[in-house]
């Protein structure tokens, strides 16, 4: 009995482990600014885009919204999806080690909510420019 516990005890922190260092948050974002590089962007900065993140467009339905809509305004805080009402884990790494560690998450998201939000894709350096700001959160 006690073996087992052991063993279970083991197991468990192993699964522990393996899943931090799976999920270092933050670890797809360098491949990533590299692949807006090659599109032609570069220089990515965090600066503005605070700002950036709560300006409202207008979307293709004529209403206006923004990535606050969804994500609200304090990163470190769960948002609500505008549309289904369902939670949106925080998007800042320090609370949330989950965010940006897989690029074809980043890249399906961020087309659907540009076009969703913003009414138009997001250029490779406003992509780059978002990333840079996330990775500093
Ligand atoms: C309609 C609601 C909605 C809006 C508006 C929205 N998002 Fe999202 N976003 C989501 C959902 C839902 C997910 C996927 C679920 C999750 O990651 O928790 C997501 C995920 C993401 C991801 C992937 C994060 C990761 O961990 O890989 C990025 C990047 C992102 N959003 C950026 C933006 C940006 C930039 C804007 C503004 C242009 C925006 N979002 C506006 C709902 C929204």
């Amino acid at each position: 009995m006690k073996r087992n516990l052991r063993v279970l005890l083991g197991v468990f922190v192993a699964a522990l482990f393996s899943g931090q260092s799976f999920a270092a948050g933050g670890s797809a974002i360098p491949e990533m600014l590299k692949a807006y590089e090659a599109e032609g962007a570069g220089n990515f900065t965090a600066d503005g885009v605070k700002d950036l993140w709560v300006q409202e467009h207008k979307a293709s339905d004529g209403k206006m919204r923004s990535c606050s809509t969804c994500h609200g305004t304090d990163l470190t805080k769960s948002g609500k999806h505008a549309k289904t009402g369902k939670v949106i884990d925080p998007m800042a790494i320090s609370v949330n080690p989950e965010r940006f560690t897989d690029p074809k998450k980043i890249k399906k998201w961020f087309n659907r909510n540009c076009k969703w939000a913003w009414g138009r894709e997001c250029t490779p350096q406003e992509k780059g420019n978002f990333l840079t700001y996330f990775k500093g959160l």
